[in-house]
């Protein structure tokens, strides 16, 4: 059974050796094998802010023990208004709904949380990802480098109708 949580902070070695795997899995994603952004460390300061702090919001979805998808959404502005989100489900458990969960799950959050506008950098090619976004609402931004990313963004107006679905 698929559980979706906020992780605690002794979850980031696990994430971290998550998303670093990942990042081999996809070529839409911002870095590759072992490339993943932040150190254990990092990660763990991470998850502390976003627990403590309300610095931004993260999920993790298991399947028993196995992490299977972690999604992180980090303020862009300093009111926490407007928003950006990542999103990774592994491979092996992609095109079985659980990056439609995890999204759920955040919108709900993000409405809760009165956020006005959600936005996500998605590759032209992505086009799994489009699909879902575009299914929750959101739609193609102007601006973004149109060979390696497209800004998708969930405008406010959408976000009420679109909280009871979660
Ligand atoms: C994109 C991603 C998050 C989707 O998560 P997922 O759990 O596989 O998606 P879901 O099973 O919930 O399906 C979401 C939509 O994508 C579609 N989809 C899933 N896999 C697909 C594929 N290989 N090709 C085309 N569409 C696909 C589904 O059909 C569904 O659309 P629909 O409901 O309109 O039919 C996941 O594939 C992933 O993590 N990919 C690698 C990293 C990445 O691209 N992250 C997003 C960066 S913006």
């Amino acid at each position: 059974m698929l559980e979706i949580a906020v992780p605690q902070p002794g979850e980031a070695v696990e994430i971290v050796a998550f998303l670093n795997r990942a990042g081999g899995e996809s070529s839409f994603l911002a870095f590759g094998a072992g490339g993943y952004v932040y150190t254990v460390e990092e990660q763990k300061t991470l998850i502390e802010d976003c627990r403590e702090r309300g610095d931004g919001y993260m999920l993790n979805a298991r399947i028993g023990e196995m992490l299977v998808a972690n999604l992180y959404l980090f303020p862009l502005t300093h009111d926490f208004k407007s928003a950006e989100f990542g999103l990774c489900v592994a491979k092996s458990h992609w095109g079985r709904g659980i990056g439609t969960r995890m999204l759920a799950h955040v919108l709900a959050w993000a409405s809760h949380r009165g956020l006005e506008e959600i936005c996500i950098q998605v590759h032209p090619k992505n086009v799994a990802a489009q699909r879902l976004y575009a299914r929750h609402g959101f739609a193609p931004a102007e601006e973004g480098d149109a060979e390696s990313a497209m800004a998708m963004r969930l405008p406010t107006a959408s976000r009420e109708s679109l909280a009871g679905q979660a």
